[in-house]
């Protein structure tokens, strides 16, 4: 299956944070395939793809070299590998900040206390750069995980690590010193496919889904002299559909509308005098 090239081959992370929603945002994007926890690749059994399961910091040099034609990974990752791939679609999921993190009872406020100080990581490039452009001198211990522990190990001085939730911080009695960058995961693609219809299908398909989480659809009928301002309390994610009603001067709207916002935007509707308001929640859409 694997060396079957009539199959793109699409790298997924294989353990760590991105891992489980990766896979569910997948799954729920109608591509049908079994992630077993140990196995290293899964078939998708109604669509000509095969999925690998790898580190995640390996996916942008994987996707790079042409060996693996699309995968999941974060921005961070493509950074700090310096590689050239084309970013496709950024991922609802996985948001995260890169930071300088120290013991809890770290009390410097100056970059100059980093001056000459051990600094574990897994980002050597982007903290290399970070302490450069500061011109502070640090000496970068770099590793490949479990980077939070490095300080009560006595390695390092402080950590430069990807913090999402804040909890391995926590567990590990750190906080954060200061922030270098926040990214986020992305859907990424070979150069080489950057126009290829496949990758295409699948970021329309992944799109569909990530659009359907975030947005409700809200009918109303409304008097046509007030649509005007209706439509500047709900302009949709496109145009609203405007249909005219049997009863005269009167007009039945559809639109899109975050989802977050439903509820003050029937509110503000209805104060116009708006009526038979209804929410439909979106299973998946193509706009
Ligand atoms: C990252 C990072 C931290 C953790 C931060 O590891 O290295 O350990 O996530 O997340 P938190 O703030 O929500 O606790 P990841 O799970 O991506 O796997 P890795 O250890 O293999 O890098």
């Amino acid at each position: 299956m694997i060396n079957d090239k009539n199959r793109i081959r699409f790298a997924l992370p294989g353990k760590g944070r991105l891992r489980e929603p990766a896979i569910e945002l997948l799954m729920k994007s109608g591509f049908n395939f079994r992630a077993k926890d140990r196995n290293l690749y899964a078939t998708c059994t109604n669509d000509d793809i095969v999925f690998i399961f790898v580190r995640t910091d390996d996916v942008p040099v994987l996707v790079q070299s042409g060996v693996i034609d699309c995968g999941i990974t974060g921005s961070d990752l493509v950074i700090e590998r310096q590689t050239e791939v084309k970013a496709v679609l950024p991922l609802d999921f996985g948001k995260c900040r890169l930071c300088v993190a120290v013991k809890e009872d770290f009390n410097e406020k100056n970059f100059s206390a980093f001056e000459g100080k051990k600094i574990a990581t897994s980002f050597p490039n982007i903290t290399k750069k970070f302490f450069q452009e500061k011109n502070i001198n640090i000496d970068i211990i770099e590793m490949n995980g479990s980077v939070e522990i490095m300080i009560a190990l006595g390695l390092a001085d402080a950590i430069v690590d990807i913090v999402e939730t804040g909890d391995s911080l926590r567990d590990n009695n750190l906080k954060i010193f200061c922030e270098i960058g926040n990214y986020e995961t992305q859907l990424i693609c070979s150069k080489a496919l950057a126009d290829d219809q496949r990758i295409e299908k699948i970021k329309k398909r992944i799109e569909g889904i990530l659009i359907a989480e975030k947005y409700s659809v809200l009918e109303y009928n409304i008097r046509e002299d007030r649509l005007k301002d209706a439509e500047k309390i709900a302009p949709g994610f496109e145009s609203p559909t405007v249909s005219k009603l049997d009863e005269e001067g009167w007009v039945a709207v559809k639109v899109m509308v975050p989802r977050k916002e439903t509820v003050s935007v029937m509110d503000a509707l209805a104060n116009m005098g708006a009526s038979a308001i209804f929410e439909t929640k979106i299973v998946n859409c193509r706009l």
